[in-house]
């Protein structure tokens, strides 16, 4: 599209959007009733992958405990991964926390309204960093997430072509280059609200939505085709196994440390180099019957991992020597332990407790 024409059409396109988001956008998120860039901050961060409506209580829960930055910096890593218990990639919660320590030690206890600036500090990237800048501090600065990634594909029929950087540079100049001259806060909420109710990716609301005139997608009938998926190379599979001790009320869990996937989380223990029996007599238990599960499967990122699980019921005659790594969990407190979630749909699933 030529330069000239992108941008007529892009003023037409600013306006709709935010005429749409005024009449049709969501106005009551507990995020917009704010400017602190903190409480801004979290919200995107827990965005990043997180509907808005499994969200909402966590960041309420989230705020009550660390109400403010200093707050967050100063606990232990350890109770911020329990608020996050159950929201998923915990990479988020172990970033957040060193985000904010680096915000108080280094930059005052404040986040910058430059995106660039921002964008350097754990856990934010480009598009969160413009989120911040806009919510927090009325910039103008280009957001794109997956809602906007969609709308913007679809109503301009942009297509993936052979190189992702080229497409990751044509993406981010369309994002650029649309942006209005102010009211940059409609703008970006409409955007993200398009994406997530009207411009769905299964089932867009064409009829609803104030691009439906100028959509390249709508006009041709190619919303099922666009965005282009990405094609994924196959991920690596890896397997591991875990031990499910349980004596019918408590699991034993390990505490795993910070720096592997599960990160800080509780798990249930795995690859313990002995026979099971030299671990539970370790553990201050004895085994009574054994039997293994159907295995898990879990995708990651990078990798597919099968995981195996004996389980062991045993009877517990003593506690092991005090370590802080191993914890007896009662069953009734795993929904609300800090659990990877595979693991704790293991531990919910019925047959456990009986
Ligand atoms: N997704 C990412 N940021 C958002 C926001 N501020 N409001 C709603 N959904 C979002
Ligand atoms: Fe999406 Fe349809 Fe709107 Fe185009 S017209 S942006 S496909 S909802």
């Amino acid at each position: 599209m030529a330069a000239e024409l992108r941008l007529t059409v892009g003023l037409d396109f600013a306006s709709r959007v935010i005429a749409w988001q005024q009449a049709k956008g969501r106005h009551q998120l507990p995020w917009q009733q704010t400017r602190d860039a903190y409480r801004i901050w979290l919200s995107e961060i827990m965005l990043q992958q997180t509907q808005v409506q499994t969200v909402i209580p966590y960041y309420d829960r989230f705020l009550a405990r660390f109400p403010t930055l200093q707050a967050l910096a100063e606990a232990p890593v350890e109770s911020v991964l329990e608020i996050w218990a159950g929201l998923g990639y915990y990479a988020r919660a172990r970033n957040l926390h060193r985000c904010a320590q680096t915000v108080l030690a280094d930059r005052a206890g404040k986040f910058s309204s430059d995106p660039d600036e921002n964008a350097e500090l754990p856990g934010i990237g480009r598009s969160t960093a413009a989120a911040i800048s806009v919510f927090a501090f009325g910039r103008r600065a280009a957001i794109l997430d997956g809602n906007v990634r969609r709308v913007l594909a679809r109503c301009f029929g942009v297509e993936r072509g052979d190189s992702a950087a080229q497409h990751e540079r044509e993406m981010w100049s369309l994002a650029e280059a649309l942006l209005p001259e102010d009211r940059i806060e409609a703008y970006a909420q409409g955007m993200m609200d398009l994406g997530a109710t009207v411009c769905s990716r299964h089932r867009p609301a064409c009829d609803a939505c104030p691009l439906q005139l100028i959509c390249v997608a709508c006009r041709n009938g190619r919303q099922a085709e666009l965005p282009q998926r990405v094609v994924r190379k196959a991920l690596p599979e890896r397997a591991s196994s875990v031990l499910l001790l349980t004596d019918g009320r408590r699991v034993l869990l390990e505490r795993l440390p910070l720096s592997g996937i599960w990160g800080g989380l509780l798990s249930l223990p795995a690859g313990i180099g002995e026979s099971a029996d030299a671990f539970a007599g370790r553990q201050g238990c004895r085994i009574l019957s054994r039997s293994t599960l159907p295995p898990i499967r879990h995708v990651f990122t990078h990798f597919r991992l099968t995981i195996t699980v004996l389980r062991c019921d045993v009877e517990v005659f003593g506690l092991a020597a005090g370590e802080t790594r191993w914890e007896w969990l009662p069953l009734a407190d795993v929904s609300a332990a800090a659990l990877p979630t595979p693991i704790r749909k293991l531990l919910l699933s019925p047959g456990l407790s009986g």
